[in-house]
């Protein structure tokens, strides 16, 4: 949708201002045409300008506009060759449209980048849009309603999009999971007569003999709760809660897309969790991949569930040096943090700062939670090894701690995108109502500064 300017005619003219309040606007119509000014705000940066020209494109198309050139030259000249690259972000992002299934077509937009030329700055341009495109598609994926996306249909939507990338993938099914010895992972996934899948993903762009860094997303195609069953309320998001898989496997693709040199696996344990004659119940102790075994207060708490026996296949199945999990997880963090703030639980004050840098690039933002040694008590349980709810309070954070009892010694991060992930009123500019993309340019950015150090 954005280009770079070569002299085509367009319906208006886009000009960036600074110096002011944010994105305030101002149309006018003048000899030279149609022009809309946007504002960078005092002390612009990234994220500002994605804001900026996600308010200009969501105005023009709001009036009907076909076409517009935007003058990249002030972000160039504010924010170097990120700058254009931002403000294409920010309009593709804007633009980006739920997948429908009605017979009505979108009307075509094209936004031009004048000023935005040389090797630099379209190198930053290329690589922000492969970006771009990788958080559209997680989106359509959580926008996918749960009938059109079970499991085995994620797992191919996500095979046929990695093998075009040149990413190596693993479609585990569930006889190959079951011999694993992934009961956490079975427990919910036996739950629906749509079978489970282990989807892995493999970007092989780093040195041959360099452990990779593992990303692991929840994928629950659709979560009613289980015998805990959903209010109907509740029932409403159930399919955006494979938002953490759609995330791992958008940034994966995205680095596969760039060429990063850089080693990562996402894997994506993929199920639903239904209600069903032979569905697991609360008070089952179950044994976890690991061997480890779990008391179910919860069937709801079924996310922690597949990402332990996740985690640990990083482990042992990929060698992984450093694990991400990413999820929509807990109620309680959305009570935490809203809507623009996903939670964050580490144990690794590396990981955690290379993880916040990535943010702050991504321009999205997480916050540290608390894992004082007496929350530990909340996993406790009187029969297993574990559990998997608490009535302690604090629920984002015993979510947190129980996928990091998996984890172990290795540095680990967990992010809560339960609040971010999908949004029924856009908080930011980019966004549109429903998927957000959450978590793609985040995962993205940590690989990537991992790439050197790695
Ligand atoms: N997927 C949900 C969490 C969720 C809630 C995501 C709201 C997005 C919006 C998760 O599986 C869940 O049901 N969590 C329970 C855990 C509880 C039973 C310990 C919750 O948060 O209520
Ligand atoms: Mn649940
Ligand atoms: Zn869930």
């Amino acid at each position: 949708m954005v280009k770079l300017w070569q002299g085509e005619s367009a319906q208006w003219r886009v000009e960036l201002e600074t110096g002011g309040e944010g994105t305030a606007l101002s149309l006018h119509t003048g000899a030279q045409g149609r022009v809309l000014i946007v504002n960078l705000g005092g002390e612009p940066t990234a994220e500002t300008a994605r804001r900026a020209a996600a308010k200009a494109v969501k105005t023009l198309r709001g009036l009907e506009a076909a076409s517009a050139v935007l003058d990249a030259a002030p972000a160039v000249k504010a924010l170097g060759p990120e700058g254009p690259a931002a403000l294409a972000q920010g309009a593709e992002l804007a633009c980006y449209r739920q997948p429908s299934w009605k017979e009505e077509p979108d009307k075509p937009f094209a936004l031009y980048l004048a000023g935005a030329e040389g090797p630099e700055a379209e190198a930053a341009l290329r690589e922000a849009q492969a970006v771009t495109r990788w958080v559209c598609f997680a989106r359509d994926l959580v926008n996918c309603p749960a009938n059109l996306l079970t499991p085995q249909d994620m797992a191919q939507r996500m095979a046929e999009a990695a093998g075009k990338q040149g990413v190596e993938v693993e479609i585990l099914d569930e006889t190959q999971t079951r011999a694993l010895g992934m009961g956490a992972f079975h427990a919910v996934g036996d739950s629906a007569a749509h079978p489970p899948r282990l989807i892995v993903l493999r970007w092989r762009g780093g040195k041959e003999d360099t452990p990779p860094i593992a990303l692991v997303g929840k994928g629950v195609c659709c979560d009613t709760g289980g015998y805990c069953l959903k209010t109907a309320a509740g029932l409403k998001g159930t399919r955006g809660d494979m938002a953490g898989g759609a995330a791992v496997c958008g940034a994966l693709l995205a680095l596969a897309e760039n060429r990063v040199p850089v080693n990562a696996v996402a894997v994506i344990p993929a199920v639903e969790n239904r209600l069903s004659r032979d569905s697991f119940l609360p008070g089952d102790v179950i044994r976890s991949m690991s061997g480890r075994t779990i008391q179910v207060n919860n069937t709801d708490a079924e996310g922690r569930l597949i990402l332990a026996d996740g985690v640990t296949y990083a482990l042992q199945k990929e060698g992984a040096s450093r694990v991400v999990d990413i999820a929509t997880l807990t109620g309680a963090c959305v009570a935490a943090l809203g809507f623009t703030t996903a939670g964050l639980v580490t144990n690794d004050e590396g990981l955690f700062l290379a993880l916040m840098n990535a943010a702050q690039r991504a321009g999205e933002q997480y916050w540290r939670l608390p894992d004082f040694p007496e929350y530990r008590r909340m996993i406790d349980s009187p029969v297993a090894d574990l559990c998997n709810q608490s009535n302690d309070g604090c629920g984002a954070i015993t979510a947190g701690l129980f996928i990091g009892a998996f984890a172990g010694d290795t540095p680990w991060v967990h992010l809560d995108i339960a609040g971010t992930a999908w949004v029924d009123r856009p908080r930011w500019e980019y966004q549109v109502p429903g998927a957000t993309g959450a978590g793609v340019t985040t995962l993205y950015q940590l690989c990537r500064g991992l790439a050197d150090a790695q």
